[in-house]
């Protein structure tokens, strides 16, 4: 059953803000915090949370570590890569700190969790004056007090299963578009995966308080709420009241106000016709569906422990289609998994041909300690898993255009996000990224665009209200 972290222990943390605020005004100064992000969605939420406490404790938001009073790295364990850039960021901020003694050094986020890397933090790492895992975001405020007074380093890296922590105050990116986290962790352990280990077990956020912070968002102008979690299907399975996403997504969708629903990301294994039904009855749900595919092949799909075979992953996408006949799909993809053959890589480039994905994420197989596929025979070259994964780069490239280009001609409703330079950005119900003339009053709002010219990876078109008809200048 899920555990909520009491009110009361949430009061003390926001009192060491306050501690935290005195200690720089005493000295006369406002202080400046850096937080750079390196993970996904969920990671990013996390750093808005970070911010929040960060402002909560009088510090101001910088964009380089240059300068910085407090530098917070919120890293990304799902792949070796995302690792490697973090240990080579630590190295360049050793001469950072060197140029400012006083400067305080956190790393927190998925790396966090693994006791490989807290281990090597605590060794080779003295520049870092503390350390702590997604488990113990929350106690962020007593952890920085910890350092700023004593000094000593603080590592909060036990991994737990988990608890829920409601009310930490939160600094949005964006005014527009939000993230809502519905749930924390996750049960399935995939084999080649380090999220169950490092965020702990499946846990969910009670409906109301889901809700609550919605409206509270709408009421602010936000247009677009993108519902998180690492598998928001299974929400609601620890929860005492009978509420399924389902549910949840209907419910939210009958909310007053103009605005947009997304979600991600959901495992097909939980993908039921109840959800596909939901989203297509509700308006406000955007008809678009993240539904990663991790390979095309049944066997290897069983290696991964994705519980779904490819006919039934294909048989969901056949009834989500049926009953959303404009749906976006998008989804995930790994190249070279341990004992992948040529013939079953051949059947994930058959998967993505028959399904035609507006955009696919495609990931070499990486091996992450701790995890079952890491322990697994892997006698595929690495020569040659480069090969297969440009192979699918290219096909995917060539459907995403093709698809792109039949958007010419239709005027689509278009949420109104940013300015790119000459252009503002736009984003379709679908989530494809459309570029156009206009001014930056329209920011925030929906649009109608008519698409005029496509790429790979995104659309230009015109505005059409006030017959105003303005050409972006081709990129
Ligand atoms: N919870 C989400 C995925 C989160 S991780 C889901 O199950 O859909 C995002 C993507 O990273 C995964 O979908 C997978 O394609 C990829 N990934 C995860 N672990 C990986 C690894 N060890 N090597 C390569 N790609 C990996
Ligand atoms: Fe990782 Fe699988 Fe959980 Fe996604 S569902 S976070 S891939 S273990
Ligand atoms: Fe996200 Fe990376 Fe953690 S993908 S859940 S930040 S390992």
């Amino acid at each position: 059953m899920t555990t909520l972290v009491e009110q009361k222990a949430l009061a003390a943390q926001l009192a060491c803000c306050d501690e935290i605020r005195s200690y720089w005004a005493a000295q006369g100064k406002t202080p400046l915090a850096y937080v750079e992000t390196y993970g996904c969605q969920q990671n990013e939420a996390d750093s808005e949370k970070i911010r929040g406490y960060l402002v909560q404790c009088g510090y101001a938001i910088t964009d380089t570590s240059e300068g910085a009073d407090v530098v917070v790295m919120n890293t990304c364990a799902i792949r070796e890569h995302a690792e490697q850039r973090v240990f080579g960021n630590l190295g360049a901020l050793t001469h950072t700190k060197r140029r400012h003694s006083a400067q305080k050094i956190f790393l927190c986020g998925c790396m966090a969790g693994e006791p490989t890397v807290a281990e090597r933090i605590r060794r080779s790492f003295p520049i870092v004056d503390g350390v702590f895992s997604t488990h113990h975001l929350w106690q962020f405020p007593e952890i920085l007090r910890a350092v700023l007074l004593t000094g000593r380093r603080q590592f909060y890296t036990e991994n737990e299963d988990g608890s829920i922590a409601e009310g930490i105050p939160q600094l949005r990116d964006s005014r527009i578009k939000a993230w809502v986290s519905i749930m924390y962790g996750c049960n399935n352990f995939c084999t080649y995966c380090i999220v169950p280990y490092v965020r702990g077990r499946e846990r969910s956020r009670r409906a109301a308080d889901i809700l609550a912070e919605c409206r509270e968002l709408i009421a602010g102008g936000c247009k677009e709420i993108t519902l998180l979690g690492q598998n928001v299907n299974s929400y609601g399975k620890d929860l005492l009241e009978n509420i399924d996403f389902a549910d949840l997504l209907a419910q939210i969708a009958q909310l007053d106000g103009d605005f947009r629903i997304r979600f991600m990301t959901s495992h097909p294994r939980d993908a039921s016709r109840k959800l596909f039904d939901t989203m297509a009855r509700y308006p406000k749900i955007a008809k678009q569906l993240h539904l990663p595919f991790q390979s095309g092949s049944s066997r290897v799909l069983k290696a991964m422990n994705r519980h779904y075979d490819r006919e039934q992953y294909l048989e969901r996408v056949r009834y989500a289609k049926s009953v959303m006949p404009d749906l976006v799909l998008t989804s995930d993809v790994i190249v070279g998994f341990p004992g992948e053959t040529e013939a079953e890589f051949e059947e994930t480039v058959s998967l993505i041909r028959l399904v035609r994905y507006d955009a696919l994420f495609t990931f070499l197989f990486s091996p992450r300690i701790g995890t079952p596929a890491a322990k697994m025979d892997d006698p595929t070259p690495k020569a040659e898993k480069s090969r297969r994964f440009d192979k699918l780069c290219a096909i995917q490239n060539e459907i995403s255009e093709q698809l792109h280009a039949a958007y010419v001609g239709r005027t689509l409703r278009c949420l109104v996000d940013g300015r790119e330079g000459a252009c503002l950005t736009a984003r379709t119900e679908g989530g494809r990224l459309v570029r156009f003339a206009g001014e930056d009053s329209q920011i925030g709002n929906f649009a109608d665009i008519t698409i005029t010219g496509s790429t790979t990876w995104s659309l230009t078109g015109i505005l059409e209200s006030e017959g105003e008809k303005k050409l972006c200048p081709r990129r």
